[in-house]
């Protein structure tokens, strides 16, 4: 009984901190994810870094998706960051081996929130995202595929729906749950405006295409999120 009147009273009189999501940051993260920039500017040094680069985290993601994700992280990338580092030989050539990929670090919930605040406020290309002005408007899935697999070759990189697709770049069916319309539409329109060493090609896409793809990210993520 005393021990607990002692703990009682330890717990009331700590003060409330506010949690730093800065110092979270430097603290846990900075490691891994570049979080002042610039991007790599060669090679060595894209391949060299840890974690996705978070400088322009403001510019890139939904807050709301963010929080969730640091609370509960999922795969995004389904061979890893860096293309090859996860790969082992199978049947049908190249395979993901999925036991070496890293677990994310999980946040608590004020910690998510705060560090998403803070992540909110790094815009440095406030300029590329307002050359983009997204018109709503529909597209069948179809065509979307069609355009994505056949014209464009993007399916050679990225998954489409889970297990279809390539496995060098992002998974692109909860693209729309995690980036700004806006991003997504600058990153097809010059994904080298982003990251100069990307190894996602610029496809030139015309205004409209870039319109109907992301429209087609879309119709895609909505239908991910429904089917969870
Ligand atoms: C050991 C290295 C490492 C540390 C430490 C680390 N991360 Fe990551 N982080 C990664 C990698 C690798 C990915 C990509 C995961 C994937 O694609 O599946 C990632 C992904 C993310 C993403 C999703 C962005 C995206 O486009 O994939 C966010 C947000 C993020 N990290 C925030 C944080 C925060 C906040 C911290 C500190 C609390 C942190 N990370 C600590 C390596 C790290
Ligand atoms: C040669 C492989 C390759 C091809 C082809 C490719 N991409 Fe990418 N893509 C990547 C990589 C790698 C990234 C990660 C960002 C980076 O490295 O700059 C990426 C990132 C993206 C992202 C942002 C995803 C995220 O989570 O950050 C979108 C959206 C995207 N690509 C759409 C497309 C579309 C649409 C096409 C076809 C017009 C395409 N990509 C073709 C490799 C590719």
């Amino acid at each position: 009984m005393k021990r607990l009147f002692i703990l009682a009273v330890l717990f009331s009189s700590a003060p409330v901190l506010a949690v730093d999501g800065m110092a979270i940051l430097q603290r846990d993260c900075a490691v891994c994810h570049s979080l002042t920039g610039p991007a790599a500017q060669t090679l060595k040094d894209a391949w060299s870094r840890k974690g996705p680069d978070l400088f322009y985290a403001g510019n890139k993601y939904r807050a709301e998706w963010m929080t969730a994700w640091l609370q509960k992280p999922q795969a995004i990338r389904p061979a890893g960051l860096n293309y090859g580092e996860h790969l082992k030989a199978g049947v049908k050539g190249d395979e993901v081996d999925t036991a070496t990929l890293p677990l994310h670090p999980v946040l608590a919930k004020a910690d998510a929130v705060a560090v998403t605040a803070e992540l909110m406020k790094l815009k440095p290309h406030d300029d590329l995202i307002s050359k983009e002005k997204l018109e709503s408007g529909s597209i069948s899935k179809q065509m979307g595929e069609m355009a994505f697999d056949k014209f464009y070759g993007c399916l050679a990189c990225h998954q489409i729906e889970p297990e279809f697709g390539g496995f060098s770049g992002p998974e692109l069916y909860t693209a729309a749950q995690r980036l700004q319309p806006e991003f997504m539409a600058s990153l097809i329109r010059s994904p080298q405006a982003w990251n100069p060493k990307s190894w996602m090609p610029n496809k030139q896409l015309t205004d409209m295409g870039i319109q109907k793809m992301v429209r087609y990210l879309d119709v895609i993520g909505k239908e991910s999120a429904n089917a969870k």
